[in-house]
């Protein structure tokens, strides 16, 4: 959620420095640290400083402009340190679509700060746009009384601000509808237990945390009337990359025959990946399995596997919101409709 909106933010342009809230320290402390250079930025993607799809993207944008100013308009210098930016992390397609959309306009002004400034202004007001938008139509499908199953965090956290999966609680909230939202912890970051429990509470929206292992077992005994989630990649047929277990909860919400929607903006929308299996999966590091909060949990020695992204096929995706509309069934033939629009 933008500042003007809430008492947070999760990036801001200020005085020719990105601020970013460092989200690995939440939720015991806000803070708010300052980054003027590129490699800093890089470096803040990379460690999770800032996470979410449409916020690596953002943020990414913002260290395209401070580049402008420590490479002094040097194009070739400019263009650089995006391939810099673009090595941080492989999965959410948001942060190469904002390169690429930067790298357009370094080449087009010549590498003018204030064109690429502009530019990155431009790519965080219409996220922040375009998760409202998403918010008011997925908000249509949820009725009030509705209890919502949510997994990581695709929240104001996650974007500029707003949210994709959260917005769409946030606007069901908003147009006065009482819905209540269970929190995934979302093993192995703690995504859903430190930061969709915290940007939630804070706000006043009725949050309960479960472990990743009940949901299936709460949407068996129907305790949940709906799932939205957020993507990092959505392929032209629409399989969609998230975090991991996602596909685990879209396999429970099938069986159990609950609705599962997927929000996102179109810059998630990655048409040159036909399936799912085209998408790049990263893998983090074991330390994020081994340890909880530094406190190692497993024998010495023991191999761990660390995907940070699953795939959920798109015929077990109820709809896809997005900004321009939303999707069902035939997602190819969706995408190039809403993409003619
Ligand atoms: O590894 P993370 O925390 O960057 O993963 C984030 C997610 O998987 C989100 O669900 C996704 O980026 C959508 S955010 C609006």
């Amino acid at each position: 959620m933008s500042e003007t909106e809430n008492s947070f933010f999760t990036i801001k342009w200020d005085n020719d420095e990105v601020v970013l809230l460092d989200q690995r320290k939440l939720p015991d402390f806000e803070v708010y640290e300052r980054y003027n250079s590129v490699q800093a930025v890089a470096d803040a993607i990379k460690t999770m400083v800032v996470r979410g799809a449409p916020a690596i993207g953002v943020t990414a944008a913002y260290g395209v402009a401070l580049a402008a100013i420590e490479f002094k308009g040097s194009v070739h210098d400019i263009i650089a340190a995006c391939d810099v930016l673009g090595a941080t992390r492989p999965t959410a397609v948001n942060l190469f679509w904002s390169i690429d959309r930067m790298k357009k306009v370094v080449i087009a002004s010549d590498g003018e700060f204030e064109a690429v400034l502009k530019e990155a202004h431009a790519i965080f007001e219409e996220d922040i746009a375009a998760c409202k938008k998403m918010g008011a139509i997925g908000a249509a499908h949820f009725k009030d009384g509705f209890t919502v199953l949510t997994h990581c965090n695709a929240g104001a956290l996650a974007t500029a601000g707003w949210g994709t999966a959260l917005g769409v609680i946030r606007s069901a909230v908003a147009e006065g509808k009482n819905i209540k939202v269970i929190a995934d912890e979302t093993r192995p970051r703690l995504q859903g237990a430190n930061l969709t429990a915290w940007e939630l509470s804070k706000e006043g929206i009725d949050v309960t945390v479960i472990s990743d292992n009940a949901a299936a077992s709460l949407m068996r005994l129907k305790k949940i009337d709906a799932v939205v989630v957020g993507a990092d990649r959505i392929a032209a047929n629409g399989d969609t990359c998230n975090k991991i277990g996602t596909y685990s909860v879209a396999l429970a919400a099938n069986a159990a025959g609950i609705p599962f929607y997927v929000a996102a903006p179109l810059s998630t929308i990655d048409i040159d990946c036909a399936t799912g299996d085209d998408i790049p999966i990263e893998y983090r590091e074991d330390e994020e399995v081994t340890h909880i909060h530094g406190v190692r949990i497993l024998p010495e020695g023991v191999k761990v596997l660390n995907p940070a992204f699953d795939v959920t096929p798109g015929k077990y995706i109820t709809a896809i919101f997005t900004e321009a509309g939303e999707i069902s069934g035939n997602y190819i033939e969706g995408f190039k409709n809403l993409c003619r629009k």
